[in-house]
């Protein structure tokens, strides 16, 4: 095995990913100032079509609320499907989509931007946010809650009718780009009273529900992106849904559809299917003894 970390990842699609993200994060950290603007959206564009497979109504919903720029918040569990959507919509729209992952370490100026000093004095460099704002991409914050909400304010200015982004340390005032969007992700499950995104955040964004999608739809995902056949894919539907169930009753969570996914590709590689469950869905999502047991019979069930 050669000793890129890129092949330690599961699939090619996966591998792809990791490298378009690789390589945008190295472009998000060559100075702005220096490269012209479609240079700098180039690096975000989505060349090759995303795989997505449509749920419910929720492209012509996206579709409609690009159109009037409305910010959108993307609400659903863990793995079902929400970076995919946002990247197969940027690409359907023709837009460059610009991620930004939030963590509680998050400041401001991680957003929009700050003064590095450098051999020649001091330069800004635009953040994430102020580059899409600036020059017209989707601006996808994924888990914004994550974030502290002294940080999620700065995004108050551009989601309403000002569509502003002010750069105080720099004093300026970006007006958004006629093509610039903010799309947040969120998972309702998770919030604490302490960790939920403020009512005047809230209010700002329309939603789009997202859950792992029906079997028959589930099933056709599984098998298109860990490469096994429809209907081993429709077995680990079975357990997956079995494990849904089990939520609230012993399990925090409910089995992702990206799990069912992961168990899939080890199957496609030769592993016996009871030990890529194992791997892939028993052992990750619980450590209760019990719990364990109950999930391997149901794997048992259909294996
Ligand atoms: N409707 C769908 N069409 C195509 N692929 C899907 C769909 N739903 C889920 N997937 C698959 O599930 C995987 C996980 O989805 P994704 O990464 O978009 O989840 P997420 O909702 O963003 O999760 P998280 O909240 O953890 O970031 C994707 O890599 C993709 O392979
Ligand atoms: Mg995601």
């Amino acid at each position: 095995m050669r000793n890129d970390t890129f092949m330690r990842t599961y699939s090619p699609r996966q591998e792809a990913l990791a490298r378009a993200a690789a390589q945008q994060q190295a472009a998000a950290s060559r100075p702005a100032s220096t490269a012209n603007p479609s240079d700098i959206l180039a690096q975000y564009l989505i060349k090759q079509e995303p795989y997505y497979r449509p749920v419910a109504d929720e492209v012509e919903l996206y579709e409609a609320a690009y159109s009037v720029r409305m910010p959108i918040m993307l609400k659903g569990p863990t793995g079902c499907g929400k970076t995919r959507f946002v990247e197969y919509m940027a690409w359907r729209l023709g837009k460059p989509l610009i991620t930004v992952a939030c963590n509680e370490d998050m400041t401001a100026s991680d957003l929009v931007g700050r003064f590095l000093l450098d051999a020649g004095g001091t330069r800004w460099q635009d953040g994430p946010l102020a580059v899409a704002a600036r020059y017209g991409a989707i601006c996808y914050l994924d888990e914004v809650v994550e974030a502290r909400q002294d940080t999620t304010v700065v995004i108050h200015p551009l989601t309403d009718a000002r569509r502003m982004l002010p750069l105080e340390k720099k004093g300026e005032l970006i007006e958004a780009h006629p093509d610039f969007q903010i799309v947040i992700s969120y998972n309702p499950g998770y919030q604490s009273l302490m960790k939920d995104l403020k009512q005047s955040t809230k209010q700002r964004f329309g939603a789009l529900d997202f859950n792992y999608p029906a079997h028959d739809i589930e099933a056709e995902i599984v098998a298109h992106e860990s490469g096994v056949s429809l209907e081993v894919a429709k077995n680990l539907v079975h357990i997956g849904e079995r494990a849904r169930n089990l939520k609230g009753h012993g399990l925090d969570e409910g089995l992702s559809t990206r799990m069912l996914i992961y168990a899939g590709s080890l199957i496609a590689k030769g592993v016996a299917p009871l030990a890529a469950c194992r791997v892939a869905l028993v052992r990750p999502i619980t450590d209760d003894p019990d719990m364990r047991d109950a999930l391997d019979s149901a794997v048992t069930t259909y294996f």
